[in-house]
């Protein structure tokens, strides 16, 4: 218990002087550049905190999602995710994610209204897509094209205009879905299929990617309300590298298609949003359940990871993950049970009983089931990660929002520890003689 009388602040005595200061800490915080002041002497740079991939350091106060990754709590806007994903819908807590409050009906109707009017893109982005290789990877080509619409939409360079805000908002919102079923039809050689606002926003993406020359796609009711709970589920996840990395190319005040590009191309990555494809690949070459024994061996003598297992911030479990368990039950009632279910079944179960997992606290995360649900609805591996972009635009718009706003934010810009070669004198190339480390340096290279 602390003792409320004592001070708010962290007392710290430098060995190497001496001298002792006294450093406030507010909400369990010290601010690093009061460690600044602790200098050996009057031309010292003075204390930096060292901190790769950030474990330790708060890069914003937000007020967007909260989470205890050791008691496997997430919350939107105070909101349990658990409550959200069982009453709420996408849309909805878009709305809340963004906003701050949940809407009442005439501000959903608005709200509903508002993106719908937005699922088209210009006829020109068609061009874009067309331009990609006809095997390129979706989410390599949402990275591509979400970065293109800033060109169309010179406006959205006014960051501190709100209205302008806002309509890149809906824009972004309402066209994602749209550019990531064409990014899919794209890679299959399908033509585009343009958007049915009578349909609700997961079952628009549906018939956007499933549509062939029936006059109307209907989608599975089921279907439709698991992918719009899978929205729900990766809609925010507070700092995370995507969510960082909006904020972090959006301090430099560029426009949002740019920054959410970045946010794109670092969930792109299979130790965020290409998690879920990995988890799949796995299953596929585990092959059988006889094999996962085998397999986890190998993963403990340090071949390889177990995807779809860990997180940097829950420690417990991911409650995610437990939501996304139940709705894959679902979904095998209505398309079949994935082959792989069984192996993922058999995985889990050894591995929540092995002490290098136990240990280490590794339990399953997001990615571990949604793969398979995924699979499941016919979407193919590597749309995976485009599904999570969908889901997670407006927790990056709500992050980005936050930013712009946040009069503490500056542009973002890391120190770091120069560990590179002291001042040495340009040599010309006939006078150099490269020693034995440059030489396997080079060797490198040609490698
Ligand atoms: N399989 C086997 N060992 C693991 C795993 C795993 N999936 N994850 C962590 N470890 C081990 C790791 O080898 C290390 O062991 P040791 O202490 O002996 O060196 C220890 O656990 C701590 O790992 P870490 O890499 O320091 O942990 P981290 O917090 O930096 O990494 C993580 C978090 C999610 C990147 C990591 O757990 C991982 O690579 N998981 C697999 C990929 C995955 O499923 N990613 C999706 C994350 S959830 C969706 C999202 O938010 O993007």
């Amino acid at each position: 218990m602390a003792d409320p009388e004592a001070k708010n602040t962290l007392t710290v005595t430098d060995n190497r002087t001496g001298k002792t200061y006294d450093i406030p800490v507010e909400s369990g915080t010290i601010r690093t550049m009061d460690l600044r002041q602790i200098k050996v002497s009057e031309d010292d740079f003075g204390l930096l905190g060292y901190d790769p991939g950030y474990l330790n350091t708060a890069s914003c106060k937000s007020r967007v999602t909260y989470i205890d990754g050791d008691k496997g709590i997430l919350r939107y806007r105070g909101y349990p995710i658990e409550q959200l994903a069982e009453q709420s819908t996408f849309l909805e807590t878009a709305y809340l994610l963004i906003k701050g409050e949940l809407p009442d009906s005439e501000r959903l109707a608005a709200w509903t209204h508002n993106i719908r009017h937005h699922t088209m893109v210009h006829a020109n982005l068609t061009k874009f897509m067309d331009g990609f290789r006809y095997d390129g990877h979706p989410m390599g080509i949402l990275v591509g094209t979400v970065g293109a619409l800033s060109t169309f939409y010179p406006d959205a360079k006014n960051i501190f205009d709100e209205e302008m805000r806002k309509l890149q908002v809906r824009r972004l919102i309402g066209k994602m879905p749209t550019l990531a079923a064409m990014s899919f039809r794209h890679s299959v050689g399908f033509p585009y299929v343009l958007p049915d606002n009578d349909l609700s926003y997961a079952g628009n993406f549906l018939s956007m990617m499933f549509k062939m020359t029936e006059l109307k796609y209907r989608p599975d009711p089921i279907l439709e309300k698991a992918l719009d709970v899978l929205f729900i589920l990766h809609a925010d996840h507070e700092q995370n590298c995507s969510a960082s990395a909006v904020r972090s190319v959006g301090s430099s005040r560029v426009d949002p298609y740019s920054a959410l590009a970045a946010g794109c191309a670092a969930l792109y990555g299979p130790l965020h949003g290409g998690a879920n494809e990995a988890v799949i690949r796995m299953l596929e070459r585990i092959g059988s359940v006889q094999n996962v024994p085998g397999f986890i061996k190998s993963v403990k003598e340090g071949e390889g990871r177990l995807m779809g297992f860990g997180h940097r911030v829950y420690k417990n479990y991911d409650p995610r993950a437990k939501i996304i368990k139940k709705i894959a039950f679902d979904v095998f009632e209505i398309t079949g049970r994935n082959s792989l279910l069984d192996i993922a079944l058999e995985l889990e179960k050894i591995a929540l009983e092995d002490d290098y997992f136990v240990d280490r606290k590794l339990y399953p995360n997001v990615d571990f089931y949604s793969g398979l649900i995924y699979q499941a609805m016919g979407f193919p591996l590597d749309m995976f990660p485009v599904l999570f972009a969908i889901g997670r635009t407006p927790g990056w718009l709500a992050q980005w929002t936050e930013h712009m706003l946040d009069e503490e934010q500056k542009i973002a810009r890391p120190r770091q520890i120069y560990t590179g070669a002291g001042k040495r004198d340009y040599q010309p190339i006939s006078e150099r003689t490269p020693n034995a480390s440059d030489e396997r340096k080079i060797g490198m290279c040609r490698l």
